[in-house]
């Protein structure tokens, strides 16, 4: 048999990769591709979210073509993944097989530094798959593929950047694990709001759940509640002429609950109705829905704001219709003074 591999350190995997894997079944003429997960890589310095979750989010993907498997013989050797490594064992084990080695660009340039290079190429045919166009010299035998653009990299994903690349199956489990979504949030604000942003999801779990309601989906909420709240005024403009132009009369420091909600549908793909109301309200209060309530709330007696919030935390924890009439007074209150 004629066996793919495509390997990497999937953190996370995403559609660049299941290009590849399908170009080593239809260009290539293998039987089956091989997701190799590494883990450790040597050539990278950032270390690597745990391998069970880059394993499970390879899983995800395995359910859209039959011909897709998952080898785990690189995160199953402790220490550093060598190909050499790898393929030597691979030729032990299966030595009728042959195995075609994807890579890209980004690892052509590197190949001379790959760990015994000479020999790497006479254990399997080594197939670039050329993304860019740039092409990249080698003196080793490298075959060349050339595959539509896919313009994505985990790195992008790992900052909350073209999540469409990511298989709706592998983003829920992004989120239900939330790997790296305190970094969507903190690449877009600054790190006093980022401090805010977190000191909020924790305490709107923890009023969710000691209301009996679902402690993530107050989480998520607390955490991109102000994701909107950094964004330039002319941005913010746009955004308020296209979806709710009738609201542009409140003051700008307003619409950020607005403009929010729409954020997360339309760029992180929260399209969970009570997550948007709850953004989309936060600012003023005007939803008692359960987790509007908690957002607002949780939103108010922050701890990190510089006042004593405890009794109104628990009072919320209590009951969170009992807590947002109160908070909601008294910030009406508070503004009928600040005014
Ligand atoms: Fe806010
Ligand atoms: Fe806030």
């Amino acid at each position: 048999m004629k066996i793919g591999i495509v390997g990497g350190s999937f953190d996370p995997i995403h559609y660049g990769h299941i290009q590849m894997a399908k170009t080593a079944l239809e260009q290539c003429d293998c039987q089956e591709v091989w997701f190799m997960p590494t883990q450790d890589t040597p050539l990278k310095d950032r270390s690597l979210t745990e391998s069970r979750h880059r394993v499970a989010m390879i899983e995800k993907v395995l359910a859209m073509d039959t011909r897709f498997k998952l080898c785990l013989k690189e995160v199953q050797r402790q220490g550093k993944s060598y190909t050499i490594d790898t393929l030597r064992e691979l030729k032990q084990e299966y030595p009728d097989d042959a195995f075609v080695w994807m890579i890209g660009n980004d690892q052509l340039a590197q190949f001379d530094q790959w760990k015994e290079v000479d020999q790497l190429v006479q254990l399997a045919d080594f197939v670039c798959v050329d993304r860019d166009g740039a092409l990249i010299q080698t003196k080793y035998p490298v075959q060349r593929i050339h595959m539509p653009m896919m313009p994505v990299s985990s790195s992008e994903i790992r900052k909350g950047n073209k999540l469409n690349y990511v298989p709706e199956a592998v983003l829920a489990y992004i989120y239900a694990n939330r790997l790296y979504i305190k970094d969507f949030v903190k690449e877009r604000v600054d790190e006093k709001r980022y401090r805010h942003s977190v000191s909020v999801a924790n305490l709107c779990e923890e009023m969710a759940l000691a209301n009996g309601l679902d402690g993530q989906k107050a989480y998520l909420i607390g955490l991109f509640h102000d994701i909107a709240k950094r964004l330039p005024l002319e941005e913010m403009e746009k955004w308020m002429d296209a979806i709710c132009p009738e609201h542009k009369h409140y003051a700008p420091p307003v619409w950020h609950g607005f403009v929010g909600s729409e954020i997360v549908d339309r760029i992180f793909y929260l399209q969970d109705p009570e997550i948007k109301a709850a953004i989309y309200h936060h600012v003023l209060g005007t939803s008692e829905n359960p987790y509007a309530m908690i957002v607002f709330c949780a939103d108010k007696t922050d701890p990190l704001r510089d006042y004593d919030s405890t009794k109104e935390i628990a009072l919320c924890k209590k009951d969170i219709k009992a807590g947002f009439q109160w908070i909601k007074e008294e910030n009406e209150k508070y503004l009928r003074k600040e005014k």
